[in-house]
């Protein structure tokens, strides 16, 4: 059990480079990115996964990023009473369904998102059952992650460590859930940055003296699910992805959503 915490929690801090402090050996060679984001496991939308597919296979990307909720995780919402139905969610093909989508999109990075973070607070419950279920996961989402040779980052907020940097631009999960969070998000990081979490698409300049852009890039999953249907946010929702390309000191973003139509764009 500690063995997996342990694994889990020995991630190495990010360095922030900011586009001033790059001030020798800067590579202007564009390399291209795709980055998906909440495709949730077993709970992942078919068209919206194949368009993410097929644009990995199209684009060719050298950096490809799952920002995270990769599973749903539905069994483990704090907020689920003992007898919600989400309690009855298998985590089982839930994780079998995200760790396969990983494998066929073959990424560069895998972010943590809250969902998954879920389990990181589960390893340290005080039920020995739970403590178990939970870092088992963990440990096999690691080793799923190491098998594909990328890098495992965690869901650490706003911090450093929760970013990938390509260029001038931050790639993380991402935290505010406000109709305003990609400002919200790029102020706070005081840099441009692409995240998912809010499930909805959207551009915002940030109110910054050096322009600073947030991309919310939306998400695979299924937009009608159970636990959501309730609330007016959903129909916000959108699935999508980005795309873009990068050097070692700009990151150009583009955003791509399937709400109301698609086309691959290549
Ligand atoms: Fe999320």
């Amino acid at each position: 059990m500690e063995y997996f915490i342990a694994r889990h929690l020995s991630f190495e801090p990010v360095l922030l480079d900011t586009p001033l402090a790059i001030v020798a050996s800067i590579t202007r060679k564009f390399r291209k990115f795709l980055a998906v984001s909440c495709t949730h496991g077993h709970l992942a939308d078919p068209r919206a996964t194949k368009a993410m597919l097929a644009m990995r296979e199209r684009y060719k990307p050298d950096t490809v990023l799952h920002l995270g909720d990769f599973t749903d995780m539905a069994a483990l919402r704090s907020s689920a009473k003992p007898d919600d139905p989400d309690r009855a969610e298998s985590m089982a093909d839930d994780l079998l369904a995200g760790l396969s989508f990983l494998e066929e999109l073959r990424p560069t990075h895998v972010h943590l998102g809250n969902h998954e973070h879920r389990l990181v607070g589960l390893a340290h419950s005080g039920n020995a059952v739970v403590s178990y279920a939970a870092g088992n996961v963990l440990g096999r989402i690691d080793d799923a992650v190491k098998r594909m040779k990328a890098k495992l980052v965690p869901y650490d907020g706003l911090r450093p460590s929760a970013c990938t940097q390509l260029g001038d631009a931050l790639f993380l999960h991402g935290v505010l859930y406000n109709v305003s969070a990609a400002r919200d998000h790029a102020e706070a990081l005081g840099m441009s940055c692409v995240f998912g979490h809010t499930h909805r698409v959207a551009q915002e300049q940030g109110r910054c003296q050096r322009p600073v852009v947030g991309y919310n890039i939306g998400c695979g999953i299924t937009l009608d699910v159970g636990y959501a249907q309730t609330r007016r946010q959903t129909l916000g929702w959108a699935n999508g992805f980005a795309w873009g390309e990068y050097t070692d000191n700009l990151c150009i973003v583009r955003l791509e959503t399937l709400s109301p139509h698609y086309r691959l764009p290549l």
